[in-house]
């Protein structure tokens, strides 16, 4: 945990918020947000959220704007998300979603993108995170993706086949390094992919290394094994969006 906490806050300490978070501006998040819930805004008034792993907390702070009383929780150090919110109905705690410190069924809303797989025990943060949504209530979480079985000819075969094979191995080896040493082989990289591509700004693409390799925890599921994690707790997926098909799904429980 030391370690994911400490590349993370890395990562959020370099992050500019005038730069765009995963390429998206924060109207395309808001706008994917309703639809990852299936809601419209006028449902979302006097409603609580929690966005569990919040990050820069962006979308946390523009998700007040539906009238939603939010919280944001994060593992890291919160000072820059609180500065830069300005909005009274949200708030941010420090915490962890394996830990979560709130009582069960505490929110009608749990937005959760991009973090379980970054956790040490993603089944257990699931299991925390449902216990938090209020009956009636909806639990929507992004995880990567693992395929199982790779065959010929397949939709992005060769990608499943080499490319993330070796990024994870290439992780294995970048997320023990020193600190200062990541930071100069990120910089590297940005350097080089800067010479070819201007679509992202330089600090939009070193937190983009820094997230795909330096975390130690980055463990990649099957739809199948997510299944029994729903079965198990007496739901089933309700919506599966593979719109970010090649890297994850978007998983939604309704309580
Ligand atoms: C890839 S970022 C996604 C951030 C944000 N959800 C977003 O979509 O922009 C993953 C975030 O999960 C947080 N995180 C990882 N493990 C956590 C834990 N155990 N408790 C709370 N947050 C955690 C990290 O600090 C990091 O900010």
């Amino acid at each position: 945990m030391k370690n994911t906490r400490r590349s993370f806050q890395k990562e959020w300490d370099i992050f500019k918020y005038s730069d765009k978070s995963w390429g998206l501006t924060l109207d395309d998040r808001k706008h994917d947000f309703l639809k990852q819930f299936d809601v419209k805004p006028e449902e979302l008034k006097g409603k609580t959220l929690l966005d569990a792993g919040c990050g820069n907390g962006i979308l946390t702070s523009g998700l007040g704007d539906f009238g939603l009383k939010v919280v944001g929780l994060e593992q890291v150090d919160l000072t820059r998300a609180n500065e830069y919110n300005k909005n009274k109905n949200v708030k941010f705690v420090q915490g962890s979603v394996l830990n979560p410190p709130f009582k069960a069924e505490s929110f009608d809303f749990i937005f959760s993108s991009g973090v379980i797989h970054h956790t040490s025990d993603p089944k257990k943060a699931f299991e925390e995170l449902l216990k938090l949504v209020k009956k009636g209530g909806k639990f929507y979480f992004w995880i990567y993706r693992r395929k199982k079985g790779v065959k010929k000819g397949q939709k992005y075969a060769m990608i499943w086949r080499i490319k993330y094979p070796l990024i994870y191995a290439i992780t294995r080896i970048t997320c023990r390094l020193p600190m200062s040493v990541q930071h100069l082989l990120y910089s590297m990289f940005t350097a080089i992919f800067q010479v070819f591509s201007k679509k992202r700004t330089w600090t939009e693409r070193m937190v983009w290394f820094y997230d795909s390799l330096s975390p130690r925890y980055q463990s990649m599921h099957t739809l199948e094994e997510l299944s029994y994690w729903f079965i198990e707790q007496g739901y089933y997926i309700k919506f599966i969006d593979e719109r970010y098909s090649k890297h994850g799904y978007g998983l939604l429980v309704k309580k």
